[in-house]
């Protein structure tokens, strides 16, 4: 058979991503694998099933990170690497991440099934929290491999419940001996969901990212004084939850204020005592910005924090703020953002070049490794919820895009 006439299996495909979507399964049609977690650890435990049937060489590392490599004719070669992450947010979509995962699976089999020897070996791999949900920031496990985060630092980030990330990565049985730590890589290849609507809109079912937007991510603490609601004068209060309403406006104004090319999101809060007669002491909420350009991303920070303060001021509440995480833009390698596009065309898919909103480990790989993503649309640009959907066509067509990309970064003898 010619090469270039290979076809992953999309039944298979769709077989396994269904046998995935099991685990952690919610009322509404979607799941719920948070990340370290019992249902993480099912999953995982059974893609490693999947790895151990096709003889792959498996390793985990010191961050959960779960590897499968298959040899190539010239193993010193460095590898060409594919995948993403098996946890999702809290009540998520059956194919954010997961997809990535499977897809390369998919790609292995095949090439298996068809006693295909590539000449650089080719790996895949889960990487543990990309989504940040549970324990923030997100992406930490890439972003430690790849030497950007500190191991430790991430090791003592906490959970909601006080759960330290270490101790429930241990608990599930993934605090891997292999150290954490990056290799030479010739090419690494992310499939994905879009998350948005634009493949849909444009008619497209391919999309090949020139990058990913930048992704700040922030904490803040408010104080205020509690009491009985009934008797306390409205006049001299100190509420902290209306003082971060007034913030989380201010928040969603960003933007516009800016002068656009930026989305600014406050998504996740918590009110203390939360009962409905006390007036609030202690509020936490987070700031997530993201744009393409860092600097206006910066300065729109400068702006909001300035805001924060004076609320904070006007109405008694101290504030405490933690810069918890930032990203650059990442513009991908031009080379491999257009062999995925080219890879589209021989295939016959409809292809778009644009840019990732969403945040992907494809961000840290891009800073050690020739790195581009294969985008298939989301059914009404909806993602990070139950009734997240890609077709299964779709879902077929990318795997098909990342097959053949695999196959050509693989057959490359030189740089
Ligand atoms: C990752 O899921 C993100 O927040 O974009
Ligand atoms: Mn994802
Ligand atoms: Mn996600």
């Amino acid at each position: 058979m010619n090469i270039t006439d290979l076809r992953i299996n999309g039944d298979r495909l769709k077989n396994t991503l269904e046998t995935m979507a099991k685990i952690g399964a919610t009322p509404g049609g979607g799941v719920q694998r948070l990340t370290l977690s019992d249902e993480d650890k099912k999953a995982r435990d059974l893609f490693v099933e999947w790895l151990e049937e096709l003889r792959l060489k498996i390793t985990i590392d010191e961050m959960g990170n779960i590897f499968g490599q298959r040899g190539g004719k010239n193993n010193d070669l460095p590898p060409v690497m594919s995948g993403s992450h098996i946890d999702s947010q809290p009540k998520g979509g059956r194919f954010d991440g997961i997809l990535g995962v499977m897809g390369p699976l998919e790609v292995m089999r095949t090439l298996h099934e068809n006693n295909i020897q590539t000449e650089r070996p080719v790996v895949i791999v889960n990487w543990t929290n990309e989504e940040g949900s549970r324990f923030a920031p997100a992406m930490v496990a890439s972003g430690v491999w790849t030497g950007v985060l500190d191991r430790d630092w991430v090791y003592q980030r906490t959970d909601i419940n006080g759960k330290k990330f270490v101790d429930e990565l241990e608990r599930i049985g993934y605090k891997g001996k292999a150290s954490a730590k990056k290799r030479p890589l010739h090419a690494y290849y992310e499939y994905h969901i879009e998350q948005g609507p634009i493949l849909q809109r444009e008619g497209k079912v391919i999309g090949a990212p020139k990058g990913i937007l930048c992704l700040h991510w922030y904490d803040i603490y408010l104080e205020g004084e509690a009491n009985q609601v009934g008797p306390t004068p409205m006049e001299g209060r100190h509420d902290a939850l209306c003082a971060a309403a007034e913030m989380i406006l201010k928040v969603d104004h960003l933007p516009e204020k800016m002068g656009g090319n930026m989305v600014a999101t406050v998504g996740e809060i918590q009110n203390a005592p939360n009962s409905r007669n006390i007036i609030p002491d202690k509020v936490h909420f987070t700031v997530d910005i993201r744009s393409w350009d860092d600097e206006l991303a910066l300065d729109a920070w400068d702006n909001l924090k300035a805001d924060f303060k004076s609320i904070a001021g006007r109405r008694g509440c101290p504030i405490r703020i933690e810069e918890t995480w930032r990203v650059e833009h990442s513009p991908f390698a031009e080379r491999l953002v257009q062999r995925v596009l080219n890879t589209a065309k021989e295939l016959g898919y409809p292809s778009l070049r644009m840019v990732s909103g969403a945040g992907h480990d494809a961000s840290y790989m891009n800073q050690i490794a020739p790195t581009s993503m294969i985008f298939v649309p989301s059914i009404d640009g909806r993602s990070h919820v139950e009734v997240e959907k890609t077709t299964w066509e779709d879902c077929e067509a990318g795997a098909n895009v990342l097959l053949h990309s695999i196959l050509k970064s693989a057959s490359e003898t030189g740089d």
